[in-house]
């Protein structure tokens, strides 16, 4: 087990209607002036912002909005809503939305506390000193960005998808109504399941610093989430299951299911964040379509985690040698994916990306990770390449 730090700041308010509670929240925590960020209009359309933007007109606190993050959010927009927010003398973010509206906020927000080019962070040039205050209302139980310290944008320039991390942009309030998520189309909720397992499979595929009660809460947390993506597969107005999958998806990504290791694997993202960057894709399918492929690259040299994993996530067969139970585990987390209609290889992701763009991908990947990354196996750009191609 290694040392570590569990830093997770967010007040959550959790249940129905708890958007109503923005304005006092807002006021706790500071905020005179906002700037409402959010994405192409699933807000407008539901009748949220309107009840937001109502709530904050009744407590007489002051706003500007601004829309239009996209999924895989582009610095483009960053830009502009830092130039917005400097107009408008903005005080404090309230992302309304997703992972991408969150993460575009989180970026105006290092804009706005850090002189000269926000992207400089997302390039790894320099750390940022600060975050302008962030508060969330979530729409999306996926990528846990209400309460991680992780915003990752895109540079329309060369399509290029990064991450940057640090605890200055862990919102300070997140409100979670699993009520809100029951309008999203069924391939984003199944997205937001994958993605939400993922955050806690990169850090439980690990050679090192295991910890059995982390074990415990990430299995725990992989056996909810698999068992309510089905329940909303069929039933997509089940609250409680929505309910499930929502806290799910935060403690996924808090650092919770993370204690004790090394700080987990992180190369299906990597390779997953090329794929978002070059053809747009939804990033839970673009995990899923990559996992199976990266697992199968990786699994003898992990292979207790795989076989742990195989029976006590995907409750197979105690039967035949570990190199067996650990493929068995692969193949029903496969079947898992296709059960709730995601992509297992990148022809289902519908895309089908020519050899130079193969090689492309894998060649940004290894310069994104600095060369070689990963903790069940240690990946290079060669390793990254194969991986693409056998995913085909
Ligand atoms: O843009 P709108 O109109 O709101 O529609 C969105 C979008 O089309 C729609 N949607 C969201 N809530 C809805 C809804 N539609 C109907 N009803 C609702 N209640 O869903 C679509 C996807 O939204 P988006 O915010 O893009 O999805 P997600 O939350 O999956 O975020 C994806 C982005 O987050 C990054 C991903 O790489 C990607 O760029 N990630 C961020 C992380 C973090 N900050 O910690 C970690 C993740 O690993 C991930 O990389
Ligand atoms: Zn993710």
């Amino acid at each position: 087990m290694f040392d570590f730090k569990y830093f997770t700041p967010t007040k959550v308010i959790f249940g129905k209607n708890t958007e109503s509670k923005v304005a006092e929240l807002v006021k706790e925590f500071g905020g005179t002036k906002l700037l409402i960020h959010y994405g192409g209009g699933s807000v407008v359309r539901s009748g949220l912002l309107k009840r937001v933007t109502d709530c904050l007109d009744a407590a007489g606190i002051g706003y500007v909005t601004l829309g239009g993050a996209v999924p895989n959010p582009h610095l483009g927009l960053v830009y502009e809503g830092i130039e917005l927010c400097k107009k408008e003398n903005v005080d404090f973010l309230l992302a309304v939305g997703g992972g991408s509206a969150i993460d575009s906020a989180k970026a105006i927000g290092y804009g706005l506390a850090n002189e000269g080019d926000v992207w400089d962070f997302y390039d790894y040039k320099r750390q940022a000193k600060g975050c302008l205050p962030l508060g969330v209302i979530l729409t999306l139980a996926a990528t846990g960005s209400e309460m991680s310290d992780s915003s990752v944008i895109t540079k329309e320039e060369g399509l290029v998808k990064r991450g940057y991390s640090s605890d200055y942009a862990r919102p300070k309030f997140a409100i979670m109504n699993p009520e809100l998520t029951m309008t999203l189309p069924d391939y984003q909720t199944a997205c937001g399941c994958t993605d939400i397992m993922m955050h806690t499979m990169e850090r439980y595929f690990t050679n090192g610093g295991n910890m059995e009660i982390t074990d415990a809460l990430a299995e725990g947390l992989l056996r909810t989430v698999k068992k309510n993506a089905l329940t909303l597969c069929k039933n997509p107005k089940d609250y409680d299951a929505r309910a499930e999958v929502m806290w799910a998806g935060s403690l996924a990504h808090n650092g919770l299911t993370g204690c004790g290791n090394d700080g987990g694997d992180w190369m299906t993202h990597k390779l997953e964040h090329e794929l978002g960057g070059l053809y747009d894709v939804a990033h839970g399918a673009g995990l899923a379509a990559i996992w199976g492929t990266w697992a199968r690259y990786v699994y003898k040299n992990c292979l207790p985690r795989f076989v742990k994993f195989a029976l006590n996530v995907m409750e197979v067969e105690n039967k035949g040698s570990d190199e067996e139970i650990a493929l068995a585990g692969i193949e029903a987390m496969e079947d898992f994916y296709r059960s709730i209609n995601m992509p297992t290889n990148l022809r289902e992701l519908g895309v089908e990306p020519t050899e130079d763009e193969l090689k492309l991908m894998a060649h940004k990947c290894a310069v994104g990770v600095g060369g070689q990354m990963g903790s069940a196996r240690v990946l290079r750009e060669e390793d990254m390449l194969n991986i693409y191609r056998a995913s085909m």
